[in-house]
């Protein structure tokens, strides 16, 4: 009987378990249909064959669920009440979805939840007043949301966390002192909050004697680092980075016995580095991007676990420590841009796995390591703008695990170590100025698309066998001794966008047949003695900016073809070239580019070379009389000329030859006679390779408008002719705020103009570049200063304005060179961009205007011009450059915004741009990307360069990333 009452109730159970389970699948597929049934939980069907608990989200005990693993599963709704049905639930992980609204209370009722993760997603609002409901909470992690105010003291009442992650939000008040009682703690991280209102460490921060994990970079930490902090006996992990603490660095830190990382880079802290004692376990440490100044302390060399050493951008001097090159777990050490001075020891590489080795821009001397990649894993080495001589290391042909080498600006001489150049994983080798001599090579690892080796010794020809140099994407070769001619293989190159071959002694004729520089941005042959005519071929490049062939003995006419590119730089100055120069290069941007060609003549005089002359001229000894007479006949036809001009003008100009046609796209205050008397020198506010740009005061009334006044030398075919007309219609019908309107056009035969309102406070170029702002123009007051709000609305404007042409204008516009033009020729775009791109009817692609788009952030972040960057790079390049050598950014920045709290955005937007020149076209963000982003910029977390390092060659050795 009794045992009979036992089965039964045994059955009972059962029965009842069996129940609650399948209430808890029902939970859980009402879950999912609450959710609007993410594919991602696709297989959340009921099933007979198995049980819910063996789905890979889903964690039971007895058959009960107690953990829900939701990670990253596309939830974009809110957390319904019923999901605390599931009784026994202990852990709930919902990160990396994008859950909004405010902190979801409904989960209070959820009594057993112990552990609660909610980080990644967009919640916002208050941390609830009476979150310490949830008391048995262990594990609080909330990082990386948009919550808001302070931080409140009711979390300070969880008294059971052990778990505290609070990083990466928006609070923009304080956070609650009594945090630092909660004695249970092992993780505490309150980072990358710089809203908080600053405030100094509390003093009883070091009472927890638990805390293994500390983490409180970028939240406006200030004061100095307490020697206190070694009461906190348990600590791994320390990271007071990004916070402006002054003071030194507490010698006590060392003392903490089981500190493994340490990181507090970028800070203010100044002093020398103290001595450190018994941190034996310390593997990480960075003290990068600080004041530090003395020397590298010699105990360095006896951390025996040091994996990664970061000591750059601050002011060490003095050697470095023989001992660190033996250390058996260094991996990557890094002690670019200090004073240090000596040699290197030579023992680096030998006893460790030393994958990054950087000591650029130091004082270093004498010879390179031998055995840098003895370990095998050696990716990364900077060594440039030191004093380093001697032959590169042999060892360095064999070491096929490397990346970047960069070892310009030394002493160095003799032959690249031959198997460097095929190294297999090998994506740049810099090693302009040095003294290295050699030959060119044959073969190249497929992977490298960077050689920068100008300034050195390098002779001999150009190899005709380049197939394996198809991936190469800048190659700088200039200032060697390198001879015989360009071969019209290196014209294959699908990938190049940077040709330099300046200053050495090539000869002989330009390929006439150039094959395939699609991607060509930049050509310099100039100082060379290359002869022969001009390719025709080059004017028919498609992305051409820079174009110097100049100091050469090239001869012939300048091909026609030639009108067709925008070029921001040209140079043929002092060749042999004859004839006239192509009507549309007749533009004062290009006023220094024809110099010092005997033959080559100009309509305009302001081109600085000869005018031509319609009849070949005759040298005659000719007498005052005859000078008399010419002298009174010249003055009578420029009378006539001047009667006829300005009747000319009350009609219309005299290079107009037919009448032009108005196209107007809402009513006009103004005629063409208006606009076309208006088209003068002293109204020119911009131009570039296609035309240029007139401010014209239209009106009485003072309505200005800005004329965009395209030239085209020859006429265009009917067919292109009616398709100009119907691209403008189109353009003349968008409404969009960050476009500007198009009032009208104006069709001539050789002429297109584009009338515009005229905005004011226009041109960046007047805000951003100091040398125009001396030259005023009416209406815009040169001590104004364009500060960085300012600028990235505009930057955004720009972007979304180009956005909405790529995305709603797509097929209409796809083929006709606009798009970068109409980006507001006042407001939002320097003329640099605006102007250069019309006229050319080249095709519009959209990653190019993307490129172009970059040259506009770098404008707007660093305050210089276009073709500024620096001699021989335009911006873009230079931009990319001074990021790649790890070059602090806040250097390059605009000093009118430099002291400003945005800098984090402003670098932002400042590697944003980088992004936008990637290599690949394919990698580069769409408009709509860059938009997204912009936007994102102002939120201080938000680093682009983690969402783009895999698309940077050299990533791994971006320094000073954080
Ligand atoms: C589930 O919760 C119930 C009620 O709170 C409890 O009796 C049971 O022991 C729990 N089961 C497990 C496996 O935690
Ligand atoms: C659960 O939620 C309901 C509705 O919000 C509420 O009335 C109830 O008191 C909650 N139960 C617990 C135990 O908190
Ligand atoms: C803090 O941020 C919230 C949300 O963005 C805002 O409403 C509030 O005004 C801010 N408070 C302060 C003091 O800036
Ligand atoms: C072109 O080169 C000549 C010297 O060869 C120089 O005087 C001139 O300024 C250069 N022009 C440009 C546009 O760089």
């Amino acid at each position: 009987m009794a045992r009979l009452k036992e089965t039964l109730l045994t059955l009972v159970w059962l029965v009842n378990k069996s129940q609650i389970q399948d209430q808890e699948l029902q939970v859980l597929l009402k879950l999912r249909q609450s959710w609007q049934d993410p594919s991602s939980l696709d297989h959340w069907v009921a099933s007979n064959s198995s049980s819910h608990c063996a789905w890979p989200e889903i964690k039971c005990q007895e058959g009960l669920i107690t953990e829900l693993n939701l990670v990253n599963l596309n939830i974009n709704y809110s957390i319904p009440l019923f999901i605390c049905d599931l009784k026994n639930l202990t852990k709930l992980n919902l990160s990396y979805n994008n859950i909004p609204g405010e902190f979801p209370t409904v989960l209070y009722n959820c009594s057993k939840l112990v552990y609660l993760d909610l980080s990644q997603n967009y919640f916002e609002g208050l941390i609830p007043s009476d979150i310490d409901r949830m008391a048995d909470l262990q594990a609080l992690i909330l990082a990386a949301n948009s919550f808001s105010f302070d931080v409140p003291a009711s979390v300070a009442r969880l008294r059971r966390l052990r778990i505290l992650h609070l990083y990466m939000s928006e609070y923009n008040g304080t956070y609650h002192e009594e945090i630092f009682g909660l004695s249970n703690l092992e993780e505490l991280s309150l980072g990358y909050n710089d809203k908080f209102v600053p405030s100094q460490l509390p003093q009883n921060f070091t009472a927890l004697k638990k805390l293994r994990f500390f983490s409180m970079p970028q939240m406006n930490l200030f004061g100095r680092i307490l020697e206190t902090v070694s009461d906190m006996e348990a600590l791994e992990h320390l990271d007071l980075g990004k916070n402006p603490l002054t003071g030194e660095i507490p010698g006590s830190i060392f003392a903490l016995r089981n500190l493994s990382e340490l990181y507090v880079y970028k800070t203010n802290v100044s002093g020398s580095i103290p001595q450190a004692v018994s941190a034996a376990n310390l593997s990480v440490i960075d003290l990068s991007l600080n004041n530090l100044m003395g020397n590298i302390p010699e105990v360095f060399g006896q951390l025996k676990n040091l994996y990664s050493s970061n000591l750059e951008f601050n002011q060490l001097s003095g050697g470095i420590p023989e001992h660190v090159a033996s250390l058996p777990a260094l991996s990557d050490i890094r002690l670019s841009n200090n004073n240090i001075s000596g040699t290197i020891p030579l023992d680096f590489g030998k006893f460790s796995p030393l994958r990054r080795f950087e000591v650029a821009f130091n004082n270093l001397t004498g010879a390179f390591p031998e055995q840098l990649c003895h370990g095998g894993t050696l990716f990364g080495l900077a060594a440039m703008d030191n004093n380093l001589s001697g032959e590169l290391p042999g060892s360095l042909g064999n070491c096929s695990t490397l990346l970047l080498v960069m070892l310009n600006n030394n002493g160095f001489t003799g032959n690249v170590p031959a198997g460097l150049w095929m190294s297999r994983n090998l994506t740049a080798l810099l090693l302009s100025g040095n003294g290295l001599t050699g030959e060119l090579p044959k073969e190249l690892s497929p992977k490298l698309n960077r050689i920068e080796m100008s300034n050195n010794k390098f002779f001999g020809k150009i190899p005709s066998m380049m197939s394996s140099w198809r991936n190469l994407v800048v190659f700088d070769a200039s200032n060697n001794l390198l001879s015989g001619t360009v071969p019209a293989e290196l014209t294959v190159l699908p990938s190049l966008t940077t040709l330099l071959l300046g200053q050495n002694k090539l000869s002989g004729n330009l390929p006439t047949d150039i094959v395939s520089w699609k991607s060509l941005t930049t050509l310099d042959l100039s100082h060379n003695k290359i002869s022969g005519p001009i390719p025709s071929k080059i004017g028919l490049l498609p992305v051409l900016t820079q174009l110097d062939l100049s100091d050469n003995q090239l001869s012939g006419l300048i091909p026609p073809e030639f009108g067709q590119l925008n070029l921001n730089r040209l140079n043929l100055s002092s060749n042999r070239l004859s004839g006239p120069i192509p009507a549309i290069l007749e533009n004062a941007a290009y006023d220094v580019s024809f110099l010092n060609n005997l033959g080559l003549c100009a309509s305009n005089s302001f081109m600085r070379i000869n005018v031509c002359s319609t009849q070949s001229r005759r040298s005659s000894k000719t007498n005052l009389t005859l000078i008399v007479i010419l002298a009174i006949a010249a003055a009578m036809c420029v009378l006539l000329v001047v009667l006829f001009m300005i009747r000319a003008s009350r009609k219309n100009r005299d290079w107009f030859d037919s009448t032009p046609k108005l196209t107007p796209f809402q009513s006009l205050n103004f005629t063409e006679s208006n606009i076309l008397s208006g088209l003068k020198e002293p109204n020119v506010i911009g131009s570039g390779g296609s035309g240029k740009v007139y401010r014209i005061v239209v009106n009485p009334s003072g309505h200005t408008v800005a004329v965009k006044r395209i030239l085209n030398n020859r006429k265009l075919d009917e067919k292109l002719e009616k398709q100009f007309v119907a691209e403008v219609e189109i353009l003349g019908n968008i409404k969009h705020l960050h476009i500007v309107k198009l009032l009208c056009s104006i069709s001539c035969e050789n002429s297109k103009l584009l009338v515009y309102d005229y905005m004011e406070n226009s041109s960046l170029d007047h805000w951003l570049h100091k040398k125009n702002r001396l030259s005023p123009v009416s209406g815009v007051s040169n001590n104004m200063i364009l500060d960085w709000p300012k600028r990235l609305q505009i930057a955004l404007g720009a972007a979304k304005g180009l956005c909405y042409m790529h995305n709603e204008f797509k097929e209409k516009i796809a083929d006709f060179g606009l798009a970068r033009m109409l980006a507001k020729p006042g407001e939002a775009v320097s003329m640099t961009v605006v102007a250069g791109s019309f006229g050319s009817l080249a095709p519009v692609n959209e990653k190019i205007d993307v490129y172009s788009f970059e040259i506009v952030l770098s404008e707007l972040t660093t305050g210089r011009e276009a073709h500024d960057g620096n001699e021989d790079m335009g911006l873009a390049e230079w931009a990319y450059f001074h990021f790649d050598q790890g070059k602090p950014i806040s250097d390059v920045i605009d000093e009118e915004i430099r002291d400003n709290s945005s800098l984090d955005q402003i670098s932002n937007v400042f590697k944003l741009g980088i992004f936008c020149t990637a290599k690949l076209p394919s990698t580069r963000p769409t408009m709509k990307e860059v938009v997204q982003m912009l936007l994102k910029c102002s939120d201080p977390h938000y680093d682009v360069e983690k969402k783009f390092q895999h698309n940077l060659d050299a990533a791994p050795l971006l320094g000073n990333s954080k």
